[in-house]
């Protein structure tokens, strides 16, 4: 029985299992609007759920069949043809939409450049970002925010880490125009990167898509500016050697096994891609974390009260994060309900087994993080906003293939550690200064087309903390 003294936990916004077998008309109108609607309401009970449309298809949420699709058997279920289709217009071969020894030596190459050290050389940037941040949405309270009160705290998570990705590439920010690329990749998605019956029905993907034809130069004016970016530090010899930023790790990057260097154009595609895979998905991680916040004042109060011990009214900096636990529990469990990669795919390259079910040799494998996240099997009252289920010694028991946010094995997420740091930086510092709740009558709904999105953004009303 609920203790009266006990508010009820918060159950936030859910997108309900699909009931009823789905024809294909029906699949690809789904995936195309919100890909959370393809899922069937059993995938969140079984360990897998398998079927045929047009292709051989499995949702696999069972972390002994994730664990072998991610680690054990790598190799024999690279990321599904739909990634590079939807992906290599934007970023090319990059360490994202590449396989095999191209995949391995750029990714070798790279992991150097995302290591603690390194991500803690970047963080004064974060901080930065982050003071920028509350000072702003402070300034919107003095000013009203247009008489409403309410800001909409994805768009103000989108700038905070587009400046983060832009100081941490170039330490400055300069030459990159956040217009320019904000409006090309969501172009991008809205067209070329959408799902197209022609990618449902199995159907290769050297036929080029018409929306592919047709939105050809959509990311055009994004590739000349990095280009004119590398070229330009190639030419200074001095900041090309010296820079402590991402270009600079990434032109003196090379395999520790051949000493192979990247070319200007995979260069170029590794930069757009921590652009494309870094900053939006971080956003989105602290904006479904200060919707659950603003629903839920215990937690509220208690992360606030954690991050003003912390770092009192100043800024969160990397050295305040180990005295920031419940802020990274927060930060997990929002995560674990809105994962910002919500669906994963693979093909399986040779035939297999997984949980007892034949898997054949071409058949498509969905990793849908979004329903091994709120699995009956895997997760206590799963739909509920908890975020001790990431108190440490619940996540020590955890099996580690049933959290997904990052992936697992060799291709977890390069970016996880910066994204992580960054994360909590943002959300320690706006929740020393400011006060967060939901503006009545608006749930925001979860839709996945790439990235799963609060549709309509997140509106909240902000207001000062007392001090
Ligand atoms: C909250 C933020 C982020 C989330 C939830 C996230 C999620 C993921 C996931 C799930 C994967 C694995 C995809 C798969 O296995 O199919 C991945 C891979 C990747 N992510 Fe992230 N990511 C985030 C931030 C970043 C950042 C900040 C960067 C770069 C600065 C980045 C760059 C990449 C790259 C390059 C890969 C491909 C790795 C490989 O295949 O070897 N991500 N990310």
């Amino acid at each position: 029985m609920l203790d009266d003294a006990q508010p009820a936990p918060f159950t936030p916004a859910h997108v309900p299992g699909v009931m009823q077998p789905m024809s294909l008309p029906q699949i690809v109108s789904a995936a195309r609007r919100n890909a959370l609607e393809t899922i069937p309401a059993i995938a969140y009970r079984q360990p897998m759920v398998s079927g045929k449309t047009i292709i051989r298809w499995h949702m696999v949420m069972d972390p002994g069949a994730l664990r072998r699709i991610m680690l054990d058997a790598v190799d024999d279920y690279p990321k599904s043809e739909l990634t590079p289709r939807l992906l290599r217009p934007a970023i090319g071969t990059s360490i994202f939409t590449s396989e095999g020894d191209e995949w391995r030596w750029q990714r070798r190459a790279a992991a150097p450049i995302f290591n603690h050290r390194k991500m803690v050389a970047l963080s004064p940037m974060m901080t930065a970002a982050a003071d920028r941040t509350a000072e702003r949405l402070a300034k919107s309270i003095d000013d009203g925010f247009d008489g409403t009160g309410v800001a909409d705290v994805m768009d103000e998570m989108v700038t905070a880490t587009f400046e983060i990705v832009c100081d941490a590439l170039l330490s400055g920010g300069e030459g990159l125009d956040r217009r320019e690329i904000g409006g090309a990749i969501t172009r991008y998605f809205d067209t070329i990167g959408k799902v197209s019956i022609l990618d449902i029905a199995g159907v290769p993907n050297w036929i080029p898509r018409p929306s592919q034809l047709m939105n050809r130069g959509v990311m055009n004016g994004t590739v000349e500016m990095v280009d004119k970016l590398i070229a330009s530090r190639r030419a200074s010899l001095e900041s090309y050697e010296g820079a402590d930023d991402l270009l600079g790790y990434m032109l003196r990057a090379e395999d520790p096994e051949t000493g192979q260097k990247m070319d200007d154009a995979t260069l170029r595609n590794n930069l757009l891609s921590f652009i494309v895979a870094g900053h939006e998905t971080t956003a989105l991680a602290l904006a479904w974390s200060l919707y659950l916040l603003a629903n839920d004042n215990a937690a509220l109060d208690r992360a606030a009260d954690e991050s003003r011990a912390a770092n009192g009214q100043g800024p969160a900096a990397a050295e305040h994060l180990e005295h920031l636990p419940y802020i990274r529990q927060v930060l997990d469990e929002a995560m674990r309900l809105y994962p910002p990669a919500a669906m994963l795919s693979r093909t399986a390259r040779v035939d297999d087994e997984l949980c007892g079910r034949e898997v054949r040799k071409g058949d498509l494998v969905t990793l849908p993080i979004y329903a091994l996240h709120r699995h009956e099997l895997l997760w206590e009252n799963p739909l509920q906003f908890n975020p001790d289920n990431f108190a440490p010694e619940k996540a020590k028991a955890r099996d580690r293939y049933a959290y997904l946010p990052f992936g697992a094995g060799p291709r977890v997420c390069i970016g996880m550690n910066f994204s992580l740091m960054e994360a909590a930086i943002i959300l320690a510092t706006l929740l020393a200064r400011l006060e967060f709740a939901p503006r009545p009558g608006h749930t925001p709904e979860p839709v996945v087309t790439m990235t799963l999105r609060p549709k309509g953004g997140m509106p909240l009303k902000v207001t000062r903390r007392a001090q």
